[in-house]
């Protein structure tokens, strides 16, 4: 017998009463495939000033004087030297600092930190340096100063301390100072005392006592705090682009990132030049942020470590694909497989045996990480690519066969380069296609169905949808619609979670005052941090991802948005957990939609559901950092009949009801 809601559809069709009504045939006793745990996860690039001046605790810029300017972000005053002779050997450079032999005359350095030091009043903040007396001819002491260089008060230093220097030897010298002012473009400030001695002062960092997890070489904490609040099931690192390099020279090289941070050495970033309309020159990679502590963070926020290495092909988008200088011959590949083995080894190996685990060890986790998965590229294209990935394939499957390996389809959604390179993929049996799609929002409308007709099934690699955002046409910031653009278009992930097993947002950070690419998840200054609307849709898919996929369809086909469903687009999922049935709906139309759940399987009677909610009147608003709640998910208790229940969702939403069984 027909359910009374397709009865009452089928009516309103014939008689046009209820026209707008749509029957969303639920089957609540058929519970489908498992939802991976990876399904939604964060992807982590050093753009937009990510890692160094974002997400990395550190305050001062160009700390160990390595710049290629080697005084850029400094200011020095006096009677200075630059040298480069110091104690750490892949960072050289120091700086000297002589007495200026004038009463009324100072020497010193002050740091300008990224776009200026944010200060907390009240907050602590540690400072450290290597220092030492080259003549050893006594105490020296300098000044530590937290100033506001732009204040109209009588003292630009809020707060002061000081470090006595003594003997020959470098050392590391530490003080805790609590800011006596809040300020969002402060300056660090060194200065000799008058009739001083000479000092000599390499890696001058300052960080916030109160990083995430209170970690050394930590984490600002706002700022992990919101990844952590995404429950993200996977957390690929470090990029993008930056994998690659503009060269291979500059390449991301896992192995400079990790051991002391006072030794690892500066990469250039290639997003100080990508874009000559938004250029950063004094954008670098410190690597302070490094692969042990993406690792650290994967395990402290419970996402799967996806760390992704060199193919041996620089950036094709700057070199093309044709073999020359930018890329590495086939022959000579070992030493970029190498890396893969020995990351490996990093993240899962016995520090008993092998170095590489070891160092690990050394540095704080003899336990292994766990490892599950590389990807090798990033976005590559053309013969070149397979070409180089086959002896990468084939040295990991032998020595660790559990590992499982991502290739990628290119930079687009579709098209020559994608069309070639799945089926290269499969011949090479990767475990996973990254594919990549920035997409206006007639894509993502028209996509809905993306992944329905996905081959599928033993041998055939899965997908992980590795970055994606809606970039709207002549708009493109964090506006709402983009977001409601990506909830529906992220249906098609849920209804299909048996070959979409990880899918990322990107870029995950930004700096309002240094960014290079737009939209981003979480944007931020040097004191506060906002999450856009697109962060709520991935956190809304995250945390109602639930365990079990299940079959939702309108006159039988999948709610996605095509020609007769009227804007809408609808998955479901069961949570074995807690039994509960989430149905998200998406009304991308400006008109409110009827919809009638048919939830089959359902005993009769009326529950109680939450219904959660992300709207606006106005699509193009987005939150700010003074209006960091404008656009949130707004939380309410329903009650809903089974095994029928006519619901109305308002026009521009994105609505989940949660239902227990
Ligand atoms: O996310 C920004 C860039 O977009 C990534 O670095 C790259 O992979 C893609 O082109």
């Amino acid at each position: 017998m027909k359910k009374l809601g397709t009865v009452l559809a089928a009516m309103a069709m014939a008689t046009g009463v209820y026209a707008q009504n749509h029957v969303f045939d639920v089957n609540t006793s058929k519970v489908g495939g498992s939802i991976p745990s990876t399904m939604y996860g964060i992807f982590f690039e050093d753009i937009n000033y990510a890692a160094d001046g974002g997400l990395y605790g550190e305050l001062v810029k160009n700390r160990s004087f390595e710049f290629p300017q080697n005084l850029m972000g400094w200011k020095a005053f006096g009677k200075y030297e630059l040298k480069n002779d110091g104690p750490f050997k892949k960072n050289p450079h120091y700086v000297r600092l002589h007495d200026s032999g004038h009463r009324d005359k100072f020497t010193g350095l002050e740091n300008e930190g990224f776009f200026g030091i944010g200060y907390q009043k009240n907050a602590e903040y540690r400072f450290t340096v290597w220092a030492r007396n080259p003549k050893d001819d006594g105490d020296v002491t300098v000044r530590v100063l937290l100033c506001d260089p732009n204040t109209m008060s009588e003292r630009q230093q809020f707060t002061e301390g000081k470090i006595v220097v003594s003997g020959k030897d470098w050392k590391k010298y530490e003080i805790v100072l609590k800011a006596g002012k809040t300020v969002d473009k402060g300056t660090l400030r060194l200065m000799l005392t008058r009739n001083s001695k000479t000092v000599d002062l390499e890696h001058v960092s300052l960080f916030p006592v109160d990083v995430y997890k209170g970690d050394a070489n930590g984490l600002r904490k706002d700022l992990a705090q919101a990844l952590e609040d995404l429950h993200p099931g996977v957390f690929r690192f470090p990029g993008g682009c930056i994998v690659e390099g503009t060269d291979l020279a500059t390449r991301y090289q896992w192995k400079n990132s990790v051991g002391p941070v006072e030794n690892r050495p500066l990469n250039e970033n290639r997003w100080h030049y990508t874009f000559d309309y938004r250029f950063f020159p004094d954008y670098y990679q410190s690597y302070g942020l490094g692969f042990y502590e993406y690792f650290r963070l994967s395990e402290q926020i419970g996402a799967e470590p996806l760390p992704v290495l060199s193919v041996g092909l620089s950036c094709e988008f700057q070199n093309g694909d044709k073999r020359g200088d930018m890329h590495v011959d086939v022959d000579q590949l070992q030493p970029y497989i190498d890396d893969v083995l020995d990351l490996i080894e990093f993240a899962n190996g016995d520090p008993a045996k092998n170095s590489w685990a070891k160092l690990r060890a050394d540095m704080g986790h003899p336990a292994p990480f766990n490892l599950k998965y590389v990807a090798i590229g990033n976005e590559q294209w053309g013969a070149i690519y397979p070409e180089n990935l086959k002896p990468f394939i084939e040295q990991v499957r032998k020595k660790y066969p559990n590992i499982k390996i991502i290739g990628t389809s290119g930079p687009d959604s579709e098209g020559g380069k994608f069309d070639y390179l799945w089926p290269e993929m499969r011949k090479l049996g990767v475990d996973l296609v990254d594919e990549h799609f920035y997409r206006n929002e007639e894509w993502f409308l028209k996509s809905g169905n993306r992944y329905d007709n996905y081959k599928r099934g033993k041998g055939q690699p899965k997908v992980f949808a590795g970055e994606y955002a809606c970039h709207g046409k002549g708009k493109k910031w964090n506006h709402f619609n983009a977001a409601l653009m990506e909830a529906a278009f992220m249906t098609d992930l849920e209804r299909n979670a048996d070959v979409v097993e990880m899918a990322t947002y990107a870029p995950l950070f930004a700096h309002v005052d240094g960014w290079q690419w737009r939209p981003d998840a979480i944007w931020y200054d040097n004191l506060r941090s906002f999450n856009s609307c697109s962060y709520y849709v991935q956190q809304l898919y995250s945390l109602n991802k639930g365990t079990n996929m299940l079959s939702l369809t309108m006159n039988g086909k999948p709610v996605a948005g095509n020609d007769g469903q009227d804007g809408l687009f609808a998955s479901a999922v069961f949570d074995k957990n807690t039994s509960e049935v989430i149905i998200k709906v998406i009304n991308t139309g400006d008109k409110a939609q009827g919809v009638t759940f048919n939830l089959k399987g359902m005993k009769k009677g009326d529950y109680s559901a939450q219904l959660v909610t992300l709207h606006s009147d106005n699509l193009t608003a987005e939150n700010t950092l003074d209006a960091p709640k404008a656009i949130v998910p707004q939380t309410k208790t329903v009650s809903v009949a089974a095994p029928t229940t006519d619901i109305s969702v308002p026009a521009r939403t994105f609505a989940i009801y949660k239902i227990k069984k």
